[in-house]
């Protein structure tokens, strides 16, 4: 008969740089879930990997051993392959607006779990919710029945999906232990398993507003996203994109909605359109539905300028209760009581616009939450007229603050000025999409 397992043993082993096995990994996440492992245990186990890591094979049975830990969706009544899109998080991250839009209209389903905003990072699920009507907690029948109709639906990450990620997270919050790539892997891939899509198309950040801000630790999550997925039988692809300055030009739930339909309209959409492009293009090569990149570019641009992607989303707007009108007409999406224009104190060039900064105060202005019990306020937040690179004139407009009080604007008008870096020198913003890493099994 064997031993019973213990687990300070299989801390300790962790805490050597020893790699854990199958049974260890299951026996970790069971007690996890059925909380018969304390949480003390847990949060020692969680910093012996933050310091030793796990090796891809170790990271493959944790994220399948926390993606049995709840329910899986079964997405075969879909006409796939079918494709999602999950972004590590930014500042003006309205990508899933235009990139599940795009690739709905060429044809790809894409069945779209998402999440709320915390600290100085938006979420997709708050800036939906701004759209009156629009409801993000619908079954799973109703959330299957929507993508067969429309192509696509974005709804909130249900709980009974990797149950196990909920509880480590939390423990990891506050043991200091969030920013360990094998750890965010396991994490996301548990919750994109259990959902269930054919192909992932990761966005990860790079720069000062993302979530690991160092670039090449931002290609090792990337690689890391990427490999895991081939192993547990997906075809990927990453994109590392820019976070140093905030996506576009509008920051807060309702403004990021406005600014997604005015580039599904036609509106230019700067740094925002080549990442969706590049992560759109993604979808249809790893769903077999281009023959190659210059299709996929060709079907994507062509979804956006024959306003089938716009359509398409007014449509899922609708399917979730929501009122379409919001993407014709702005003023049907919730307004801020109070609005300020800043203006330039000097002339020049932007120089710098920090994205956590910006993601700091629009979160200050309201638009964002401390904590997760706080309450958004659809409304508020920033529009940036002026980005790194534009000229400005002492006078000139630099940006218009929203939120619900004089005084959230008084204190927003001070930290914004000193946010903004102007200077006497030419500047020249860099590129957007910086490096896209591909799955074995992915198509270049
Ligand atoms: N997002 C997740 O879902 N998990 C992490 O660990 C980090 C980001």
């Amino acid at each position: 008969m064997s031993e019973p397992i213990r687990f300070v043993d299989i801390i300790e082993k962790k805490k050597q740089g020893s790699r854990l096995t199958e049974s260890e990994i299951r026996y970790w996440i069971r007690g996890v879930t059925d909380k018969s492992i304390p949480d003390y245990q847990t949060a020692a186990l969680l910093m012996a990997i933050r310091f030793q890591k796990l090796a891809n094979d170790e990271i493959v049975l944790l994220t399948q051993s926390m993606q049995d830990s709840g329910i899986t969706l079964d997405l075969s009544s879909l006409d796939g392959p079918t494709a999602d899109k999950h972004s590590t998080g930014g500042v003006g991250d309205k990508l899933s607006f235009l990139v599940g839009p795009l690739a709905a209209a060429c044809g790809v389903p894409v069945p779209m779990l998402s999440g709320r905003g915390l600290g100085h990072t938006g979420g997709t699920l708050d800036k939906l919710e701004s759209i009156p009507g629009y409801r993000t907690d619908l079954s799973s029948e109703r959330f299957l029945a929507i993508v067969r109709e429309v192509g696509i639906s974005i709804i909130g990450q249900t709980g009974e999906l990797a149950p196990a990620d909920k509880t480590l997270y939390a423990l990891r919050d506050v043991t200091a232990t969030v920013d360990s790539i094998p750890l965010i892997v396991s994490s996301i891939l548990s919750k994109k398993l259990a959902a269930g899509p054919d192909a992932l198309v990761f966005d990860v950040k790079t720069g000062d507003g993302a979530f690991l801000p160092d670039r090449e630790a931002g290609r090792e999550l990337a690689k890391r996203l990427v490999e895991v997925s081939a192993k547990a039988g997906k075809r990927s692809a990453a994109l590392i994109t820019d976070m140093n300055v905030p996506l576009g030009a509008m920051v807060g739930n309702a403004l990021e909605i406005a600014e997604s339909a005015r580039v599904l309209r036609g509106e230019p959409g700067g740094d925002m359109l080549d990442a969706s492009f590049g992560l759109a293009e993604q979808t249809l090569l790893l769903t077999d539905r281009a023959k190659d990149a210059a299709d996929a570019a060709r079907q994507v641009r062509d979804a956006l300028d024959s306003g089938r992607a716009l359509e398409v989303f007014g449509r899922m707007i609708e399917a979730h209760g929501g009122d379409p009108a919001v993407l014709e007409d702005e003023s049907k999406l919730p307004q801020a009581r109070c609005r300020r224009v800043v203006k330039a104190t000097k002339a020049g060039t932007v120089t710098k616009l920090p994205a956590r900064a910006i993601g700091l105060l629009s979160m200050r202005l309201g638009a964002g939450r401390e904590t997760v019990d706080d309450r958004v306020d659809p409304g508020a937040g920033i529009e940036l007229r002026k980005k790194p690179g534009d000229a400005v004139s002492k006078g000139e407009d630099l940006a218009v603050l929203y939120a619900e009080n004089e005084d959230r604007l008084d204190r927003g008008e001070r930290d914004i000025l000193s946010i903004y870096t102007i200077e006497d020198k030419s500047f020249k913003r860099g590129p957007s999409v910086l490096e896209t890493v591909l799955s074995e099994t992915g198509t270049e």
